[in-house]
């Protein structure tokens, strides 16, 4: 949904940076701005600064920054319409209607049916395993060590022994039997009609990201086949999009997610304090839920069963959450199955070191590769490690290589050099020549030292909004070095041009929450400056820095044939040369 700039504009402007951040961080007053304990990131000085007059929050430790939106965003793991409907609601700000068409308007509808009804059923089971006739639950549950707090925490219910119940709880409330089809919960043969999916079993409801129930599992109590019964895929429940658990680990604020393979698993985790476990769907992690988890982690320990489907999950799971940019580790269970089954035998702390110790998954993938190399065999052993060789290779960085090839080297007892060796072997093998990496490696220092004068441009434009008439005369917004750096200076100077000034505002330009840090960094860049003098000696020589830079750029790419271009060129070299007494006074 598309909202316009002058809507988002509206929201922003009614939500006070200060006032809602204040609802998530103790902020305490400093100068002009409010400072607190960074909440994306571990510290214990204040270095996360929120500043009223830009209304735009930035960390000086970590790099998060933004505006109202962007901390919302990250705060809660919102999309950007999430982020501005909460908002919305937050002020009293209404939000012009969705138009929908016809098609698309008849699947909402369904959607939202579907989902009312498994909240209605939710609702239903819980009470059950409260009553009477859920004391064979219960007390299964209880059994398994769980308390009456985790069990309300993850809305857990039972179906009980008939295999109508729900089927006419749900009909007297007047549900059509059409519907009731739709929602996953119901089966129909010519004998019997319809009637329950789920009866005898203990109910694990499955919720998505927004806490909306989306479907089941259902466990027996005892030993009978199939263990788990789940819902169907329906319109609301798609199991390769979904993680069991998600909506709680979300929040939980660590840098890693841990990945099981079961929903006792994650429940067991959360009631012993490891609110950041999730589990798929009793089916093999995707790409889909790769790029789910890395909206809300850079970083996944894997703790699946350490039986050999477990081991074969893991070896499936590392490279689709390496594509999606995820580092992996993989817990090791032994001598136990599962996470349940560890933590009821050794408890939280043993599971927190084995958490610690857990194993980088590229030296996991070796040691399952080592298994099938006799290594007793010197010629086994060899083609061992030109097999490692091959995989190390795979790493694009030089840097990588090396720490790998040192990994391996404490890991295997094979010599660095003679790795090393082995390594470059098979880098020469490939053809054409990989890119240089020297290239790649001087060419961002130096675009970064002329970028952080550009950022401190614009800060001290959004600091000293005076300077604009000077700096304005220099430095032109196509003078900066990227698309991005290039879009916040036009639309700065356009409102700086207007007599406004409001950085937050073009914040919410951009709806992609990297692009939102990058802006916040944008006007929140500093340097070391002792005194006002010096201030204005620094300003003076960065609004040359920045010109320079943006005339040779404009120089490297200008087109011969482009006479005016090379005439503008022309002046603003002379005026560049003119400009070696600029005073700048604030
Ligand atoms: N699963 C399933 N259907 C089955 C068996 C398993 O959908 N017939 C899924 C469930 O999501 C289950 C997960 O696979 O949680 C892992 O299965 P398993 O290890 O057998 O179960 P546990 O989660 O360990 O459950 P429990 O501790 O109750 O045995
Ligand atoms: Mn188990």
């Amino acid at each position: 949904m598309f909202y316009s700039d002058d809507v988002v504009e509206e929201v922003r402007a009614r939500n006070d940076i200060v006032d809602v951040i204040s609802g998530y961080v103790k902020l305490q007053r400093k100068g002009s701005s409010y400072f607190g304990l960074c909440p994306f990131h571990n510290e214990k000085s204040p270095s996360f600064s929120v500043s009223p007059g830009k209304q735009m929050y930035y960390c000086f430790g970590c790099g998060a920054g933004g505006n109202v939106f962007t901390f919302i965003m990250e705060y809660e793991n919102y999309t950007f319409p999430e982020a501005l409907k909460m908002l919305a609601d937050r002020a009293g700000v209404a939000l012009p209607e969705q138009e929908y068409s016809e098609e698309a308007k008849k699947q909402r509808d369904l959607k939202s049916a579907v989902l009312d009804i498994n909240r209605m059923a939710a609702k239903y089971y819980y009470y059950v395993l409260r009553s009477p006739q859920g004391a064979r639950g219960m007390q299964y549950l209880k059994g398994r060590q769980l308390s009456e707090e985790t069990m309300q925490k993850f809305g857990l219910g039972y179906a009980g022994q008939y295999s109508d119940a729900l089927y006419r709880y749900l009909k007297k409330k007047g549900i059509s039997d059409q519907l009731l089809k739709e929602s996953g919960l119901m089966q129909v043969n010519e004998k019997n009609g319809m009637y329950d999916k789920f009866w005898n079993r203990v109910m694990f409801p499955i919720m998505d990201v927004n806490n909306k129930v989306i479907g089941f599992g259902g466990r027996v109590m005892g030993d009978a086949k199939p263990k788990y019964l789940n819902s169907p895929e329906t319109v609301i429940f798609d199991k390769s999009r979904n993680l069991y658990g998600l909506n709680f680990a979300r929040t939980a604020k660590k840098p890693y997610i841990l990945v099981c393979e079961g929903y006792m698993d994650v429940i067991s985790m959360h009631q012993a304090g490891f609110t950041n476990a999730v589990a798929s769907l009793g089916t093999a992690l995707t790409s889909q839920h790769a790029s789910l988890l890395k909206r809300y982690t850079e970083e996944v320990i894997l703790t699946y069963d350490s039986d050999d489907a477990g081991v074969r999950a893991a070896l499936r799971a590392i490279p689709l959450l390496k594509a999606a940019g995820i580092s992996t580790r993989v817990l090791h269970m032994e001598p136990y199955k599962d996470p349940d089954e560890f933590i009821q035998a050794l408890g939280t702390d043993a599971f927190q070191e084995r958490i610690d110790r857990a194993e980088n998954s590229f030296l996991f993938e070796l040691s399952v590769m080592q298994r099938s190399y006799d290594m007793k065999d010197p010629d086994a052993k060899t083609r061992f490690f030109q097999a490692v060789a091959a995989k190390i290779a795979d790493f694009e960085l030089e840097i990588e290589r090396e720490n790998y090839i040192e990994a391996v080297t404490g890991r295997f007892g094979v010599s660095f050099e003679g790795m090393r060796r082995m390594v470059m072997n098979v880098l020469m093998q490939g053809v054409p020549v990989r890119k240089t990496p020297v290239r790649r490696q001087e060419r961002p220092e130096k675009e970064d030292g002329i970028k952080k004068s550009q950022r401190l441009l614009l800060t001290w434009l959004t600091e000293y909004p005076k300077l604009f008439v000077t700096v304005s005369q220099y430095v032109h917004p196509e003078d900066f070095s990227d698309e991005l750096y290039r879009k916040v200076a036009s639309m700065l100077y356009e409102q700086l041009q207007r007599g406004e000034l409001n950085p937050a505002r073009i914040t919410s330009r951009f709806t992609d929450p990297q692009q939102q840090r990058t802006v916040a960094q944008l006007f929140n860049t500093e340097v070391p400056v002792e005194s006002p003098k010096e201030q204005e000696k620094a300003i003076a020589e960065t609004i040359k820095k920045v010109m320079k830079y943006g005339i040779e750029q404009r120089t490297a790419q200008l087109d011969p044939t482009d006479i005016a271009g090379l005439q503008k060129l022309v002046d603003a070299k002379k005026r560049l040369q003119e400009l070696g007494g600029l005073h700048i006074s604030l």
